[in-house]
């Protein structure tokens, strides 16, 4: 199933998805979150910061997996996601970093890399709750469009779409890796429930297509569909081509 939290902007996403994922550690303080990088859950991670630093959330014993890391970038390189998290959640909060786990892109044996990851997801019980971005072309975590859904974690070749949109953290296309890691659509899907955060208008053909078309492996998050515990939430920008194709909800929640 799927529920719709819509919300005036992007802070108010942010504010709504961070409060999601205070109830889930209120509920099970050692859950395993699974994460997103990327500029749409900077702002939840925002909050949970300054939350965690009020004393309102503790970390000290969540565990992390995230989606997706560059390959060939070093983790101590300004780009790669694991310094990323780093900056802009993992130093910042009272989490034990060895509890964060970000599959290693200068691995010598990715395959290895990426069975070892997902086995390392499986010991630590399974991911609880997943928060997810959306690209533009339709992929979670680094899933591109494809003509099926890959199970498993694996390297994958970015699409040309995903670098340019990526280029604003490195300064040119040229500059973004061409290839990643990434949680296979198998991984994401056998989470216990997912949080979509999806802002901005250039993100809504996205978010219509995902969750009011077919499920289709060139629209990778449409898989999204046949999740049982999926919450998106989207600010009214993110909303603009649900609301004009007049799509009628089962569920929708407003705030
Ligand atoms: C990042 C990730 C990607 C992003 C997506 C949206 O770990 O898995 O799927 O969520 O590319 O990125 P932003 O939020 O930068 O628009």
């Amino acid at each position: 199933m799927t529920r719709f939290i819509v919300t005036e902007n992007y802070e108010k996403m942010s504010e709504k998805a961070a409060l999601i994922i205070l109830q889930q550690i209120n509920k099970k303080d050692n859950s395993l979150l699974g994460l997103a990088t990327g500029s749409t859950p900077v702002g939840t991670y925002e909050n949970l910061i300054s939350w965690n630093q009020n004393g309102l959330i503790d970390f000290s014993a969540v565990k992390t997996v995230s989606l997706d890391e560059y390959m060939g970038v070093e983790e101590t390189n300004e780009q790669s996601y694991r310094w990323f998290m780093n900056e802009n959640f993992f130093n910042q909060i009272n989490i034990k970093i060895e509890n964060t786990h970000i599959p290693k892109g200068m691995a010598e044996d990715i395959d290895a890399e990426c069975k070892e990851y997902e086995r390392r997801i499986q010991l630590l019980g399974g991911i609880d709750l997943q928060l997810l971005g959306i690209g533009e072309n339709g992929h979670i975590g680094f899933n591109e469009p494809t003509s099926f859904f890959e199970k498993h974690t694996h390297a994958v070749a970015l699409k040309e779409s995903t670098r340019k949109a990526n280029s604003r953290f490195f300064g040119s296309v040229k500059s973004v890796p061409t290839h990643a890691i990434t949680m296979g659509i198998g991984v994401i899907m056998s989470s216990k429930r997912i949080v979509l955060v999806v802002n901005g208008e250039h993100k809504a053909e996205a978010l219509y297509k995902s969750f009011f078309e077919n499920v289709d492996p060139m629209f990778q998050a449409s898989i999204l569909q046949y999740h049982q515990d999926v919450t998106v939430v989207a600010d009214h920008d993110a909303m603009k081509v649900i609301y004009d194709k007049k799509v009628a909800f089962n569920d929708l929640i407003s705030l």
